[in-house]
């Protein structure tokens, strides 16, 4: 897989969903919050549709699909249900995620091991359907390996423990999370894997995983929705491209 010198920005919009709901109404709306970013210079848009529906909704995912022109990334995880609704949505990409329903978030990557033969069959019908997978990963060498045989062509590296440990200046052990990052992404490339990352990252951070030219595509949001209330999600969108660009200049 060539390395590409372009950073892809993938905008997750989900926490505008997550706003709209704490009030049951129809605003903010995340499909108008998908165009802005789009024309903040966003390269896609990604929603996940979670089971207890606490933010996007069925109905988001659908307009999403009709209304916005870029690619579409529906994260979702990997049951029948969600299966036949990405099978009618057909968006340009699907990114298998583990769930729980009493996380607050996404909290590790898939069990790529554990779960090899179901993620493979799953894999396979969607790819069938010409809809990309992504599975979203621990940054180990062994999910890495457990994800090629699985058949993805894209994997997606989980920073969130590395972000996590940042942000409570847990400085040893980010530095061995970034290792890590590193040295999945290197083999995640080497075995002809396209590399995206995502998960708690912010301006510094992205700039940091910029640097890693194995690494073709960030999915951000949490970060930049909550930027948004204080600078506009437009000048949030364009800061974050300009700290990714900055970081990709300096990748070796
Ligand atoms: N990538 C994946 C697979 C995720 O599950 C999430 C969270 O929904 C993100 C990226 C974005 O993470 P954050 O909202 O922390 O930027």
């Amino acid at each position: 897989m060539p390395q590409s010198s372009y950073l892809r920005l993938g905008v997750n919009v989900d926490h505008v969903a997550t706003l709209r709901n704490a009030r049951g109404g129809a605003f903010p709306d995340p499909v108008r919050a998908a165009l802005l970013a789009i024309e903040a210079g966003a390269d896609g848009i990604t929603a996940h549709l979670r089971e207890d529906r606490r933010h996007i909704r069925d109905e988001d995912m659908a307009r999403l699909r009709r209304e916005i022109s870029k690619p579409l990334n529906f994260e979702m995880a990997a049951t029948d249900d969600m299966v036949a609704i990405a099978l009618d949505t057909r968006p340009h990409a699907c990114c298998l995620v583990p769930e729980k329903r009493s996380e607050r978030t996404t909290e590790g990557g898939l069990d790529v091991i554990g779960g090899h033969d179901h993620l493979r069959i799953i894999t396979a019908e969607l790819l069938k359907a010409g809809v990309r997978v992504s599975l979203f990963i621990e940054p180990t060498l062994e999910a890495v390996r457990a994800s090629r045989s699985i058949g993805a062509p894209v994997i997606e590296l989980h920073t969130g423990a590395w972000c996590d440990s940042l942000t409570h200046h847990q400085s040893e052990r980010a530095a061995r999370e970034l290792v890590r990052i590193k040295a999945a992404a290197v083999l995640a490339s080497g075995q002809g894997l396209e590399c995206h990352a995502g998960h708690g990252l912010d301006f510094a951070t992205a700039k940091i995983v910029a640097g890693l030219p194995e690494i073709v595509e960030l999915n951000i949001g949490h970060f930049l929705i909550g930027e948004a209330v204080f600078i506009g999600l437009k000048a949030a969108i364009a800061k974050m491209r300009a700290a990714m660009d900055e970081g990709r200049a300096k990748a070796k």
